[in-house]
């Protein structure tokens, strides 16, 4: 497969995203894109010259002759049509999280298996320069063993509110929670054994969304490490960056800090407010996409062309989703729970 053909499910805000990606791809073309909303799939079509329109997956998946496809639908869509896709024969990168319900992540495990075809999830944390160059400490030996962590990944309330039509139906532990936990299994290259977490909900319910404004997690590692996760939806709409993200790796002989959003790469002030746009995660540059939330979707065809393992698997994948369920079951019951894989 030299020039990956790839359909799009999904052409919202990252499946717009995906296909541009695709587009400026050396080894890749965007062949087909299918969304439930017609016009908003043929308005993406006719902006980036895709010929293959389908509001319907099922008939995308009968007729294109995509090879890979993209699910870029919301968080708790992936499923169904990921199964479908799997039984088509196609690839896929599906968006983060793999799915949200246990039987969701088995019955796609269970398609991609019995299909042959390869999968990837886009937790692309890993693809972040500073996160990359705290593994490499970890991995070297730089600071020992990781004893403890602290993460912090939040959004301001506009992702909740307006941004997503449909956060009701999702959280911030599904929406960025599995991108800390996927960075956290990763720096402790272990397993979440057990959780413990406690939400509040009030601010997002009181402006029509009900879903929690943040949850404060504890995770037991297998191999005895500990780390505190947060994540919450309510940072105010004024903070000068969309997220607020902080990451912090104790070990046994040194520690890594990080510090991704304040990082005044670059201010932009207004009579307003000052922004720190995220330039490092996403920007453009003479109309190319620039920045790590794009190269994990790049990677993604690199590693199809070439047939190498890619750098989140399934199982990682698959291991993140069901340490988030234990999480939220924590946080609804009030109850220590051990995670089942
Ligand atoms: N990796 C990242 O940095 C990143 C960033 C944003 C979003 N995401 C993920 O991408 C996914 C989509 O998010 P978004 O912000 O683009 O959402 P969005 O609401 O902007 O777009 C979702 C699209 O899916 C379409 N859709 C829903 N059900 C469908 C179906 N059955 N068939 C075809 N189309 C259907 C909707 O009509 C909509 O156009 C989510 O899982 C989200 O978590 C990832």
């Amino acid at each position: 497969m030299e020039k990956v053909k790839m359909g799009i499910i999904g052409a919202g805000v990252w499946g717009e995203t995906h296909a541009s990606i695709y587009r400026e791809h050396p080894n890749a073309e965007p062949v087909a894109i299918c969304d439930k909303d017609e016009a908003r799939a043929k308005a993406l079509a006719a902006k980036l010259g895709i010929t293959q329109v389908y509001t319907d997956y099922h008939e995308m998946a009968a007729k294109s002759d995509c090879d890979a496809v993209a699910v870029v639908t919301p968080d708790f869509l992936h499923a169904d049509i990921a199964v479908c896709m799997a039984d088509a024969g196609k690839h896929m990168l599906i968006e983060k999280p793999l799915a949200t319900t246990k039987e969701d992540i088995a019955r796609i495990c269970e398609a991609v298996e019995r299909n042959g075809v390869r999968c990837m999830v886009d937790l692309h944390n890993r693809w972040s320069a500073a996160f990359n160059v705290a593994k490499q400490k970890i991995d070297d030996g730089t600071i020992g063993e990781p004893w403890t962590a602290y993460i912090r990944h939040s959004d301001i309330k506009w992702v909740a509110t307006d941004m997503l039509k449909w956060a009701a139906d999702s959280s911030i532990l599904w929406f960025l929670g599995s991108h800390s936990l996927d960075a956290l299994r990763w720096f402790f290259n272990d397993e979440v054994k057990q959780v413990y977490s406690v939400k509040r909900v009030g601010i997002l319910k009181e402006l029509g969304v009900d879903t929690a404004d943040v949850y404060l997690t504890t995770v037991i590692f297998q191999n005895g490490g500990i780390a505190h996760m947060e994540n919450g939806w309510v940072t105010p709409n004024g903070n000068g960056n969309v997220n607020d993200f902080k990451c912090s790796v104790m070990g046994t002989k040194g520690q890594v800090n990080i510090n991704a959003s304040n990082h005044n790469l670059i201010q932009i002030a207004t009579d307003e407010c000052m922004q720190i746009p995220d330039v490092m995660v996403t920007n453009m540059v003479f109309d190319k996409c620039k920045g790590l939330s794009y190269e994990s979707i790049r990677d993604f065809v690199d590693r199809l062309v070439d047939g190498k393992e890619f750098r989140v698997t399934l199982e990682d994948a698959r291991r993140t989703a069901l340490a988030l369920i234990a999480i939220h079951e924590s946080a609804d019951t009030g109850e220590i729970v051990d995670v089942v894989y």
